[in-house]
């Protein structure tokens, strides 16, 4: 399994050598949590911020907006860096053109649904789509309770773009651990955001490794 630590729980004063940190205890991806006080009610890093932080790693930004108006900000987040823009089914933009914008700057698609939305809402966009990212916490803040019953989803979307022949990626996103990871992988999780199981553990490269091998026997 893929591993992309979230930066919502790092060392806000000191982001560049947080990203260094877990670039060299082995993660994927870098997760970076846009919130606009509207859709969630959590504010937190915008595309100056981004930008910003770009130079400190090769590794690819997975932008996941929390926000009212993802459509609006496209341009922005591409701009600033970003490699894969993830956004809320439940926002206000209208999805096809989300993401027909995202590819248009040759950025990948992913669309996310909170804990409250059934996996059939995002089937109609699966041959659109990089990835799914299934929400398993109410998205707003970091260091939340792992929502198993979530689990059903990743195996119905996953099924569903086997059907269809499409090789999607899905994304698990709050609370995962050592423990919780068992469930993701279960499932048939491709990559899992991990922030305080990352930034808070004692060994980040020990924490990166568990996550990564949760899916081999
Ligand atoms: C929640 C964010 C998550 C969060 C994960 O809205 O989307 O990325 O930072 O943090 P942990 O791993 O602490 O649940
Ligand atoms: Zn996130």
């Amino acid at each position: 399994m893929k591993v992309a630590p979230s930066l919502l729980s790092c060392d806000f004063s000191k982001m560049g050598e947080e990203i260094i940190r877990v670039d060299k205890a082995g993660a994927d991806l870098i997760h970076l949590d846009v919130m606009d006080g509207h859709f969630v009610p959590n504010l937190t890093i915008g595309p100056a911020i981004v930008k910003a932080i770009r130079p400190y790693t090769k590794l690819p930004f997975d932008v996941h907006l929390m926000i009212d108006y993802p459509l609006d900000y496209v341009d922005a987040f591409a701009d600033a860096g970003a490699d894969i823009i993830t956004f809320h089914l439940e926002s206000m933009s209208d999805p096809d053109l989300t993401i027909e914008k995202i590819r248009s700057r040759n950025v990948k698609p992913g669309v996310v649904i909170k804990p409250g939305t059934p996996a059939e809402e995002v089937y109609p966009y699966l041959d659109k789509v990089y990835m799914v990212l299934v929400m398993t916490v109410e998205p707003g803040f970091g260091g939340q309770a792992f929502m198993e019953d979530m689990m059903p989803k990743v195996v119905a979307i996953k099924k569903e773009s086997e059907k269809r022949g499409l090789e999607i990626l899905v994304e698990v996103d709050g609370g995962i651990s050592e423990k919780s990871v068992v469930h993701a992988a279960k499932a048939g999780v491709d990559i899992c955001v991990s922030g305080t199981g990352i930034f808070k553990a004692e060994d980040a490269a020990d924490a990166v490794k568990i996550l990564q091998n949760s899916d081999k026997n």
